[in-house]
């Protein structure tokens, strides 16, 4: 028996899920209109729907307590439940007849790391809606009615990175998205190369004030150099004359901007491992958003046998890292840096590959 029919007592009519996602390089340039290169993750998260016959909506989802009971007229008080919320109102408000729904959750996507839980959460409910209810949404539009499910219902100011790889990208080949046109196309990984991602066991404290006040800044930053988004500058000679914290802010932006499209053309693994590494100490330096233990974590996946590069990944602030790595090394220079940064500070633990 299914979860979905252990809580409703009949099978789903529908179901659909999405992964999760990790960022190999591009990191906060999607809201300044910039280019990112996220992989899809095997960790997924899936949803399960049947109409119930009335005007309401019952959400329960594995891991989150009791089922939530909710109309379309008042959001629900748990914030999970609002991502899907802002989903069912959003489809609602293209003219669709959302019928009064059972909803079923399971996940296995890491929360809270920087691994997009909440952007497969969003993805998952709307293409199971469009496959319950036969709507003609592409790809394109479930990521962008999940962004805004994401920065009108749940709070959360983000970019589209996240939405646009959990509906777009697969395991196998990175995704090189414009986040100004959405233009995009898959991408090989490097040669004899594989994804590594390491929970740093940190919390992402700050990770929503610091995020909003970086856009901010950034915002700024575009204002005083006259143009529409700093994606509009690729020359960090034009940032003289910028206050110093907006002028490493803007740097952070253009040169990771750049760090993308060498990395999408790099000769090779260990080209692109080094722009890892230089991600990672733009974010460290010049955007700080990073914590002394990912630091440490970071250094310790460097030095190790086989990695080409690492850098954390997502909005920083604590959460998880990311290694490109030979993958006959991969697990070992996953369990190695982990033991070795376990001495001294929190659990770690290696999130990809899954069962490591
Ligand atoms: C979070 C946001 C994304 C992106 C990253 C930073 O994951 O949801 O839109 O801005 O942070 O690159």
């Amino acid at each position: 028996m299914t979860g979905f029919e252990q809580i409703y007592g009949m099978p789903p009519e529908a179901w659909a899920d999405a992964p999760g996602r990790v960022n190999l390089l591009g990191e906060h340039t999607d809201y300044n209109d910039g280019f990112v290169l996220p992989v899809a993750i095997p960790q997924r998260t899936r949803v399960a729907m049947r109409r119930n016959g009335h005007a309401g909506f019952s959400l329960f989802a594995q891991g989150q307590g009791d089922p939530v009971h909710f109309d379309l007229g008042t959001p629900p008080q748990q914030h999970f439940a609002t991502y899907i919320y802002g989903c069912l109102v959003l489809t609602r408000d293209r003219g669709v007849q959302v019928p009064g729904l059972n909803i079923h959750v399971e996940s296995d996507v890491p929360m809270g790391v920087g691994l997009s839980s909440s952007a497969a959460l969003e993805v998952a409910a709307l293409r199971c809606l469009r496959q319950l209810l036969g709507l003609p949404f592409d790809d394109v539009l479930i990521a962008q009615l999940a962004q805004r499910a994401e920065v009108e219902y749940a709070g959360v100011n983000c970019g589209i990175m996240d939405q646009m790889a959990s509906s777009l990208a697969d395991t196998q080949r990175a995704l090189l998205l414009d986040t100004r046109s959405l233009e995009r196309r898959a991408v090989a990984l490097p040669r004899d190369s594989a994804v590594l991602v390491v929970d740093s066991g940190v919390p992402r404290s700050l990770a929503s004030s610091g995020y909003n006040q970086r856009r901010a800044e950034c915002e700024e930053a575009a204002r005083r150099l006259g143009v529409a988004s700093l994606r509009d500058v690729d020359d960090v000679a034009r940032l003289d004359g910028l206050p110093e914290v907006l002028l490493r802010r803007a740097r952070h932006v253009i040169t990771e901007n750049a760090r993308v499209l060498q990395a999408v053309a790099a000769a090779g693994p260990r080209e692109f491992g080094r722009l890892m590494n230089e991600s990672h100490a733009s974010l460290r330096d010049d955007y700080e958003v990073s914590t002394p233990e990912l630091d440490r974590l970071v250094a310790l996946l460097q030095q190790q046998r086989g990695v080409y590069g690492a850098r954390l990944t997502g909005a920083g602030f604590g959460g998880a890292c990311v290694a490109l790595c030979r993958p006959d090394a991969l697990v070992q220079a996953g369990r190695e840096a982990v033991r070795a940064y376990g001495v001294h500070g929190p659990r770690a633990a290696i999130l990809v590959p899954a069962g490591a």
